[in-house]
């Protein structure tokens, strides 16, 4: 065998969707329709990279197909990129499903959450957890999100809200990236909530942030970005904008969480901050939507957290969209709103965003490995990139928005490598 011929091939695709950059990275406006599709699709891998895209017929032409030895046949088949979930939170103990009937009997989460349940019931579960025991729950919903085609997720600290458990928290995300075959990006969240022992005093908690928790994780190297709950009634633009501040001074990258229940004018924030990526953005106004735009802030849109909280809005996408917002999807996967399925997120993504189809799939892919900076990387099939691809029991890309509730995923590579085959 030569030296440039490739170990495994997909051949036959019926749609191999590239996602190919020349539409643009991030896509915006409506490049985020073009999903450059090869019908009768082949890529070829070598190691853990992509060598060839193309169409059946000229990787062979190109190689020797006989000595491939590694040929997955996608015939009636969707090949697509490895989906990239941006923003996560899998690092926790226990579990919130008797907050379904509080909701149920009307109650809002800011409600839950000041009776001492929501985030905070997750935190004293998982202050009181081991080192080990978060990691193997985290291994088991990675497992879970490989399955169904996700190959590169970001999680988040935030459940710990002291220095030893924020950094308890970040260490298994931290061994996960390590150990587990899909890519761990690490978020710290130490501003998630305030800690019970901090009530009434909510400075003094950002103080600690500041001052010994982000000079640790960062020294440490424990996690690429910062994030912030900026909500009306937990922290507010003043303590976001003065612990992403401190991140950025010890080379942390800005996110936040912004506008899901209030317009705390968070949009805007998330423009002055120049935030990588900003989160929810329920409620956020036009000037500040303008404003994200403008300054190329990605949005993150997470419809799974309002059909987990039974709202009847969700995020302005179609608006998002026309004013030029690059668009990325995530999970959100924490104890309030549990999927590890993007294709559950590009279903509730069309029907209650009016998404097209095509618009899901770019934000989830291209979009959403932008959102991480990881766009050299992964996020589209192209000569160079992670071989991180995913093979679909669907004709075409269509199917993920259309046939819902199952597992469309049939195998999936992950740098080279078959992780999964259904
Ligand atoms: O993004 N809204 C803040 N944080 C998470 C939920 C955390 C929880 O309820 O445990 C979110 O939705
Ligand atoms: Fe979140």
């Amino acid at each position: 065998m030569k030296n440039d011929e490739p170990d495994l091939a997909i051949v036959h695709a019926n749609q191999l969707v590239t996602i190919d950059s020349k539409f643009g990275v991030p896509r915006i406006g409506e490049k985020m329709g073009e999903l450059a599709i090869i019908l009768d699709g082949a890529v070829a891998v070598k190691d853990d990279k992509i060598i060839f895209v193309g169409t059946t017929e000229d990787l062979m032409s190109k190689f020797t197909y006989d000595q491939i030895i590694n040929k997955i046949d996608a015939t009636n088949k969707l090949v697509t990129p490895g989906f990239i979930d941006p923003h996560t939170h899998i690092i926790f103990d226990g579990s919130r499903e008797s907050e379904l009937s509080m909701k149920l009997a009307g109650k809002t989460y800011l409600e839950i959450l000041e009776a001492g349940g929501g985030i905070l019931k997750t935190v004293r579960e998982t202050r009181r957890a081991s080192l080990e025991k978060l990691v193997e729950n985290g291994k088991k919903i990675l497992d879970r999100m490989m399955n169904y085609g996700t190959t590169t997720v970001e999680t988040k600290s935030g459940y710990g809200l002291s220095l030893d458990s924020e950094i308890k928290s970040l260490k298994a995300a931290n061994i996960l990236n390590k150990d587990h075959p899909l890519d761990v990006v690490s978020t710290f969240l130490g501003a998630h909530a305030i800690p019970p022992e901090y009530k009434g005093r909510t400075d003094d908690y950002v103080n600690l942030i500041i001052s010994e928790m982000i000079p640790k994780i960062a020294s440490e190297g424990l996690a690429e970005f910062c994030d912030v709950f900026c909500e009306e009634g937990i922290f507010s633009t003043e303590q976001t904008q003065k612990i992403i501040n401190a991140a950025k001074r010890y080379g942390l990258k800005p996110q936040i969480h912004i506008d899901e229940i209030a317009d705390t004018n968070g949009a805007l924030l998330a423009a002055k901050l120049k935030a990588v990526q900003a989160g929810h953005l329920l409620k956020s106004n036009d000037e500040g939507l303008r404003a994200m735009a403008k300054a190329g802030v990605i949005a993150t849109l997470l419809p799974g957290t309002p059909f987990c909280l039974m709202l009847k809005d969700y995020a302005p996408a179609r608006k998002m969209i026309e004013f030029g917002i690059p668009v990325t999807l995530a999970t959100d996967l924490n104890p309030n709103c549990w999927t590890e399925s993007i294709q559950m997120i590009i279903v509730l993504a069309c029907y209650n965003m009016k998404l097209s189809p095509a618009e899901a799939l770019t934000a989830a892919t291209i979009n959403a490995a932008c959102a991480l900076q990881r766009q050299d990387q992964v996020g589209s099939i192209e000569v160079g990139k992670k071989a991180d691809l995913v093979m679909f029991n669907a004709p075409n890309y269509q199917f993920l928005a259309y046939q819902f509730g199952i597992n469309l995923v049939s195998t999936v590579i992950k740098n080279g490598k078959i992780v999964v085959q259904n």
